[in-house]
């Protein structure tokens, strides 16, 4: 049930987001009700549930689930701050909330990695490389309002530190194991590049994140992140093809999300070269890459967590009718981050049609009788 709301509360974090976007609150405030109230928690909870898988253990202890509320809290807390509804130094209190439970869910995935009966899957060293940066990243952010001369470079390293590195590898980790459930057939080459990118993508991410000291790291954290991203996309093209690809809900999403992605590493590696503005790549983040991961994996992992265990007709009807119209959601999101990627504010409808179509499926299979 935990579970359950938090997939529900991610939704609304992202209505919130977009809320507040076109009320003309602060942008800080906005991009935080997606990314830290909305993400940050979900990314835990998704965590929880794979790192068992990943290392063949048992399921996670209590106090392990319960983590996401904890970072609830910490991202309500930035939102009201960043929204000037919530004193400065509720900033602080979020960060130190958000340190402590990246560095102790760190330690429980070292432990389960160890305790792993024979070699852990590769999945496992991205989400200790995601949450490092979310604790680096939120050491930077607490470090740059303290210390007030370094404020912009430290902003700078916690936002892409965050966005690349956070969300970027838990996500581009989470899909090579979340494809082949999508499409029900293994893919036998998903742990050996999983092995292969890691190096390239921690590269990408550190050199993305230095590059507001030196310029010329941008090209070179572009190339690295998106060389990864291209290399998955065209494994996934050999191993089950274009058809398969695009005809479920969920992979059309996954697969729509790894191609939006890439456009947004193209138009960062184009702002950190002064080559665009960097403003719109935090829409484009979130439009193309955030909002067709979030409900292409959601349309699969809920079933899984509504009715755990063996699969049952039940499991398989709410998957049904989560994954409707994927496509069309997929290409609503994507055209959408487009059009605001290239400055057209138009392109919010074309989200908020998207979404309106996905909150439709989940009420519909939420409420369907157990
Ligand atoms: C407890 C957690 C967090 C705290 C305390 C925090 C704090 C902050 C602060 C103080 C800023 C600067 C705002 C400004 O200068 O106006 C900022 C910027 C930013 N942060 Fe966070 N943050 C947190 C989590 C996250 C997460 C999880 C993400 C993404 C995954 C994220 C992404 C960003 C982005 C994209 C910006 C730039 C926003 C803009 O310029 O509009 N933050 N953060
Ligand atoms: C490979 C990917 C990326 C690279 C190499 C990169 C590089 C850079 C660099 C070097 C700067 C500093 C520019 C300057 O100070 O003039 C910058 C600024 C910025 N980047 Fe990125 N970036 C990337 C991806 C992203 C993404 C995905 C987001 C969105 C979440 C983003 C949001 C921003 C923002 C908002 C700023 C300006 C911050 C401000 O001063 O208000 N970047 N980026």
């Amino acid at each position: 049930m935990l579970l359950i709301y938090l997939g529900a509360s991610v939704v609304a974090a992202f209505g919130l987001a977009v809320g507040l976007a076109v009320t003309g609150a602060s942008p800080a405030a906005a991009a935080h009700a997606a990314f830290a109230l909305g993400a940050m928690p979900l990314i835990f909870a998704a965590m929880g549930h794979f790192v068992p898988v990943l290392t063949r253990s048992g399921a996670a202890e209590k106090g392990v689930h319960f983590l996401p509320l904890a970072l609830q809290l910490a991202g309500v807390l930035v939102v009201a701050a960043l929204a000037g509804a919530l004193p400065g130094w509720s900033l602080h209190l979020a960060a130190s909330v958000g340190i402590a439970a990246a560095l102790g869910f760190l330690a429980w995935q070292w432990r389960r990695g160890r305790a792993a009966l024979g070699r852990p899957h590769p999945g496992l060293a991205w989400y200790k490389a995601a949450l490092g940066c979310l604790a680096v990243a939120l050491v930077a952010i607490l470090a740059g309002l303290l210390w007030p001369g370094a404020y912009p470079v430290l902003r700078l390293a916690h936002l892409h530190l965050n966005t690349l590195g956070f969300i970027g590898l838990t996500a581009v980790g989470t899909l090579h194991v979340l494809m082949p459930t999508a499409l029900g057939q293994p893919d036998p080459q998903a742990a050996v590049r999983l092995r292969r990118q890691l190096p390239w993508a921690i590269g990408g991410v550190a050199a993305s994140a230095a590059a507001g000291f030196v310029p010329l790291l941008a090209v070179a954290g572009g190339l690295a992140i998106g060389g990864v991203l291209i290399h998955t996309l065209h494994g996934w093209w050999r191993t089950y093809g274009l058809a398969r690809l695009l005809g479920d809900g969920a992979a059309v999403a996954l697969s729509g999300a790894t191609c939006g992605l890439l456009l947004v590493i193209g138009a960062g590696a184009l702002h950190g070269m002064g080559g665009m503005l960097a403003r719109p790549a935090i829409v484009g983040f979130f439009a193309l890459f955030l909002l067709p991961l979030v409900t292409g994996a959601l349309s699969q992992l809920l079933p899984v967590w509504r009715y755990p265990g063996p699969l049952t007709p039940r499991r398989t009807a709410m998957r049904a009718r989560l994954v409707r119209l994927g496509g069309l959601r997929t290409v609503l999101f994507l055209a959408g981050g487009g059009l605001l990627l290239g400055g057209v504010a138009a392109g919010a409808a074309l989200l908020a049609a998207g979404t309106a179509l996905f909150v439709g499926v989940l009420v519909h299979a939420l409420v369907q009788r157990a």
